[in-house]
């Protein structure tokens, strides 16, 4: 009983070779852990859907039902019903992005928006270019389509133009098929492009003629400083990704994508063969909700929460984490990375956390290559202030723990730090 079984895989020889190169998300294999009794989840970039008004959901699923009972639970059109593409076109409006529903395809979330990316636009061997680290739903959706995936490095102002310049006349005009960003609030790193590094960005994507795709799921989720216009409003060819999972709720799976009309069109066409058309009853409930509902009241409400939480992961890494430890101090969204000296593993300590009660995401997965397994990312959204707080102090305990370790190589002169490294 609960010993794990292996399976001997008798059609382990039948799989597509794009498979074996997919690896199974860390983040969705401590679901498990996290939900172990007084376990303080620090893992999983789960939503409060707490402070989401289940009578408000609860009566937009009803009229879903009750007016639009035949539409609802019909087959919908591949690209989404005008009505909540016309909500979307308004949600991008106010964001500097102006646009007509009809260049809007509603889509399963962002999640399948990047599947769809990938599938339209990646042979293998192509070469993308992503953040590193990047988001690991992005790695699994792009690896399934044997890419060449070229990270660029960050710091506190997003990805290094200067480095992706480097990277793209290594490769020349067209080198790569798409460069992927989060700008705002990046996952995992917590940190936002700046203006200049936007605008730069979007320079050298013209001028080696490679599209740009945005990923903005946290851009709503500000808790200070000014509103930072999307790459979108920037330039019109940019392939922009939104979702309603963080400014509304996950389960109805509901995302968008804009793109210029040709990228658009073979969008629509490989999501007919995905799914054919999203769940209209999704769609009509989300309808009713963002027009029934004060939705910007519950959003600064749950921004509050997130912005509470932030401030208390902050403190707690502040008073507890060694001094060996580097960390972001991200103004919105999720997370925070913490980097640690280049020869400590935290991949391998993750055990050991789980036994301490606290679970992290080890920085491994976020890149496609192996390295970041001396980081990790932490997610300041799901736990209570209190929990955060104490999670933070058990995991400081583990890495003292192995501190200890090092510091005693480093005295004996089995590791060697680089000058200047922490
Ligand atoms: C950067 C990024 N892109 C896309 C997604 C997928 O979101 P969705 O729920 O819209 O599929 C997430 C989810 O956490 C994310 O962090």
């Amino acid at each position: 009983m609960g010993t794990a079984r292996v399976v001997f895989d008798r059609w382990g020889d039948r799989y597509a070779r794009r498979i074996a190169s997919v690896r199974s998300s860390a983040v969705r294999d401590l679901f498990a852990a996290a939900s172990m009794p007084d376990m303080i989840s620090l893992s999983g970039g789960m939503p409060e859907v707490s402070r989401v008004p289940i009578a408000a959901v609860a009566q937009a699923a009803s009229e879903a039902i009750m007016h639009e009972g035949a539409a609802a639970l019909q087959y919908g059109s591949s690209e989404g019903r005008e009505q909540i593409r016309t909500i979307i076109a308004e949600l991008m409006a106010e964001i500097g992005v102006r646009l007509s529903p009809g260049e809007v395809v509603v889509t399963a979330g962002a999640q399948q928006a990047l599947d769809l990316i990938a599938k339209a636009f990646i042979d293998p061997g192509d070469v993308i270019i992503t953040e590193g680290p990047t988001y690991v739903g992005a790695l699994q959706a792009f690896s399934a389509y044997q890419p060449d995936i070229r990270c660029i490095p960050m710091d506190d102002d997003g990805m290094r133009t200067d480095l992706l310049e480097e990277e793209l006349k290594r490769l020349g005009p067209r080198g790569a098929k798409f460069i992927y960003t989060i700008p705002n609030f990046q996952n995992p790193a917590g940190v936002t492009m700046s203006p200049e590094r936007r605008r730069r960005l979007l320079e050298l994507a013209r001028e080696y003629d490679i599209p740009v795709v945005e990923d903005d799921p946290y851009g709503r989720l500000r808790f200070e400083g000014g509103h930072m216009k999307p790459l979108r409003s920037l330039d019109d060819e940019v392939i922009y990704l939104g979702t309603f999972s963080k400014i509304f709720a996950p389960g109805l799976r509901l995302g968008w994508v804009t793109a210029p009309r040709p990228i658009l069109a073979k969008i629509l066409l490989v999501k007919q063969g995905a799914d054919l058309c999203g769940s209209n009853f999704a769609q009509v409930t989300a309808e009713r909700y963002f027009l029934g509902t004060r939705w910007r009241r519950v959003l600064q409400g749950l921004t509050a929460t997130y912005s509470e939480r932030r401030d208390a992961m902050l403190a707690a890494l502040d008073e507890h984490f060694p001094p060996e430890a580097r960390w972001t101090r991200p103004d919105g969204g999720f997370f925070v990375w913490v980097e640690m000296p280049p020869y400590v593993d935290c991949a391998s300590m993750l055990a050991e956390a789980v036994e301490h009660g606290v679970t992290f995401v080890p920085g491994d997965g976020f890149y496609p290559d192996g390295r970041g397994r001396n980081c990790m990312r932490l997610a300041f959204c799901y736990a209570e202030p209190e929990k955060i707080a104490e999670g933070i102090r058990r995991l400081a305990e583990v890495l003292e723990d192995r501190l200890e370790l090092y510091r005693a190589f480093i005295a004996a002169g089995a590791i060697e730090v680089e000058e200047g490294a922490a």
